[in-house]
């Protein structure tokens, strides 16, 4: 019954704690595609290896902390299958099949690579592994014949290469692979408290889903607002203002963000009661979260056990799948 619905495979790597700017970047697409497809949610341990190789004694933690996050907001192991990468062998195996389709300048060319070359300030001196990071996601999403990938905007370059590598399989060795189908959020792109760069948690700009009142008050109240706004009898800029970009996000008043802009905009509000008010919705938003999480946090060994379940069963079906492979391929299985 599972398999006759469309596949999705999405995931993160285990860096710790998530934070607002996944949630409305894929958290809530994941949350609402789990009845129409059979969703493969993944543990990118290998993804997070291609930059931290040298963490791995955090991985166990952060994985289990990430996890608690899904399942706090509401992604559901009794429909989806939650499973940790490094645990799927076939899924290297697809990996170093796809390493041979792709070429060494396309790799080259995904502009995220650029990217993680300057943060890790490693200059020309990096891995085979990290230039193969999109390859690797695209074995992720091939080794089960997934055709939605929910992804922030980030990794589109890497949906991209996947669809590419898909056409060039189906090519070399028959129709074989659906070209899968990215999906952005409409948020796909949340701001920091800082009102500078994307939400990003070595930027220290981040609420994290797991943060107690206490530190969503902090957080909020030291937002960057309307920086030409010295006083509150001032007309202020609600565009672009990090402060109104969170109350679209996440405050459900409606009428009560109306009021707030316009008062805003002719220099009748200070800061603070647009700020409170902020912290209040999120404070709402995420007390669900916070109560679901406090249940697990209660029985880690559940956690594990959803892991050890998910990852079985996704074993078996990449088992299958490269069974298929390797058929379709026709290598020589003596
Ligand atoms: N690279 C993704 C990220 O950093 C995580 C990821 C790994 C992923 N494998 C994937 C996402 C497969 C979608 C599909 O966000």
């Amino acid at each position: 019954m599972a398999d006759a619905k469309p596949i999705l495979v999405t995931g993160d790597r285990p860096t710790g704690r998530l934070h607002l700017g996944h949630l409305v970047g894929s958290l809530y697409n994941r949350i609402a595609f789990q009845d129409e497809y059979d969703c493969y949610f993944l543990v990118a341990d290998l993804h997070m290896l291609t930059t931290h190789y040298d963490k791995v004694k955090e991985v166990e933690q952060n994985t289990l902390e990430m996890v608690m996050d899904w399942l706090s907001v509401g992604m559901d192991p009794n429909k989806s299958t939650f499973y940790v990468q490094s645990q799927i062998p076939y899924i290297t195996e697809l990996y170093a099949m796809l390493a041979m389709i792709c070429g060494v300048p396309r790799a080259e060319r995904i502009p995220t690579l650029k990217e993680k070359i300057q943060d890790m300030g490693v200059g020309d001196n990096y891995s085979v592994g990290l230039l193969g990071y999109p390859v690797l996601m695209a074995a992720d999403i091939l080794m089960f014949k997934a055709t939605k990938v929910p992804v922030g905007d980030d990794q589109l370059s890497h949906v991209e290469l996947t669809r590419e590598l898909a056409r060039r399989f189906n090519h070399l060795y028959g129709e074989f692979f659906e070209e899968p189908d990215p999906v952005i959020s409409k948020t796909s792109r949340l701001v920091g408290t800082d009102g500078d760069r994307k939400m990003s948690k070595s930027l220290d700009n981040c609420i994290y889903l797991s943060d107690d009142e206490k530190q969503v008050n902090k957080r909020v109240m030291s937002m960057f607002t309307d920086p030409n706004r010295i006083r509150a009898d001032i007309p202020g800029k609600v565009e672009g203002n990090p402060v109104f970009i969170y109350h679209d996000a996440f405050n459900t008043k409606i009428p009560e963000i109306e009021d707030l802009k316009e008062r805003y905009r002719t220099g009748n509000v200070g800061d603070v009661e647009v700020k409170k008010k902020l912290a209040a919705a999120i404070n709402e938003l995420l007390q669900p979260f916070r109560d679901k999480r406090a249940e697990y946090e209660k029985r880690p060994d559940d956690v594990r056990d959803i892991l050890r379940e998910g990852t079985n069963r996704a074993r078996e079906k990449a088992h299958g799948i490269m069974d298929q492979i390797i058929s379709a391929m026709g290598l020589f299985k003596p």
